[in-house]
């Protein structure tokens, strides 16, 4: 049967995921405040509804690294993907080109960043986390730069790990995932050390030798997307991991605005967080966004039915933002900016 909404993805993964494995995915960091935040923020966002304009032809397509994109939407990186699917990564990034979208592949997926370079054309963007010496560092960024990647990206919101409470009660370590020979070496020798270590001048020493764009990931703070430009960065993405790292951090629509006015003629701005429907992918866009990423809804439709069902997701994505801006009167991204939302007001429940 095939899947109509988003919530039935969503119901068929809790159905087929072991409840630690479930945990694992949809859980945030302490009291999971920045994960109900970067929902809540979402919903508080309200759309203009304009009437008596021709929206007999829409396109729903986006731009990212100079080239048009299906939607304007990334898949993530994610780290765990082995857990649920046994393709890991390829899945994601196999989803990704049969759709039409961009997919970022993590150093700490399965299987290796070769296998996924070599078995897809998309070109995917390389994530990495600094978890070795420079001699380390640059060894990965070359073998990702043969591999094909388009783009390297430095994730730096996880200098410490985050205390997933649902995790540590469960005594579940997620590192079993990718605990597997041959990407072993990508996990690097006493790397949360040199993970909590990272700074900028590690920034800028990954850019002079990337040869490849640099994307920084995690970014939450107008100042640091503005020195991250100055270091050479092109791409700012706007995280708080999907709530997972740092609680009560802010929720990513909220710091939007600032970042946009901070860097939009300089940089690309991708931004993640509690993106669960398409009106939160327009909500985004409105906001100066170049591009959204999907985390957890990536993992729930692979979960949901692999590859298979991460393409379908994709099309109901692409149905409700079709029926959404149609409804506001809009025909494309190029004519949306904040002017079509409206901030509302909380309803008391009846
Ligand atoms: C299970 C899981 C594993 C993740 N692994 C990584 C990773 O390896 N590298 C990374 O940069 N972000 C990782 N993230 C964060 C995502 O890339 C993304 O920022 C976040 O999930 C977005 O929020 P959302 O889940 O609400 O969509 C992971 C997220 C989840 C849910």
């Amino acid at each position: 049967m095939e899947f109509l909404t988003i919530p039935e993805i969503v119901k068929a993964a809790i159905a087929k995921l072991p409840p630690t494995h479930w945990h694992y995915l949809s859980g945030g960091a302490d009291s999971e405040a920045t994960l109900r935040r970067n929902r809540a923020a979402l919903e508080a966002i309200g759309f203009r509804q304009r009437v008596l304009r021709d929206v007999s032809k829409i396109d729903c397509g986006g731009e990212l690294f100079g080239q048009r994109w299906r939607l304007p939407i990334v898949l993530a990186p994610i780290g765990g993907l082995a857990l649920i699917d046994p393709e890991g990564g390829l899945a994601a990034a196999k989803a990704a080109e049969t759709f039409g979208i961009l997919p970022f592949t993590s150093v700490m997926g399965f299987p290796a960043l070769e296998v996924v370079g070599a078995n897809t054309s998309v070109r995917p963007v390389f994530q990495l986390y600094v978890r070795g010496d420079r001699a380390w560092i640059g060894d990965v960024i070359g073998r990702a730069r043969e591999a094909g990647f388009r783009a390297l990206c430095l994730t730096v919101d996880t200098a410490l790990y985050g205390r997933r409470e649902r995790d540590l009660e469960a005594r579940f370590s997620p590192a079993s995932a990718i605990d597997r020979p041959e990407v072993a070496h990508l996990l690097g020798r006493d790397g949360d050390l040199r993970q909590a270590a990272v700074d900028w001048d590690m920034l800028a020493y990954i850019v002079s030798i990337s040869g490849m764009p640099v994307v920084l990931k995690g970014v939450m703070e107008a100042d640091d997307a503005r020195r991250a430009v100055d270091a050479g960065v092109d791409t700012i993405y706007v995280s708080n991991h999907g709530g997972r790292q740092l609680d009560y951090a802010p929720a990513t629509i909220e710091v939007l605005p600032e970042i946009v006015e901070a860097v939009k003629d300089r940089a690309q701005i991708i931004l993640d967080g509690g993106v669960m429907r398409g009106s939160d992918v327009i909500k985004a866009m409105a906001l100066g966004a170049n591009a959204v990423g999907l985390g957890k809804l990536q993992a729930y439709a692979l979960a949901a039915g692999g590859a298979t069902a991460l393409v379908r997701a994709l099309e109901i994505l692409e149905i409700e933002i079709r029926t959404a801006l149609g409804l506001m009167g809009i025909t494309s991204f190029a004519e949306i900016s904040s002017r079509v939302l409206r901030p509302l007001r909380s309803i008391p429940a009846a």
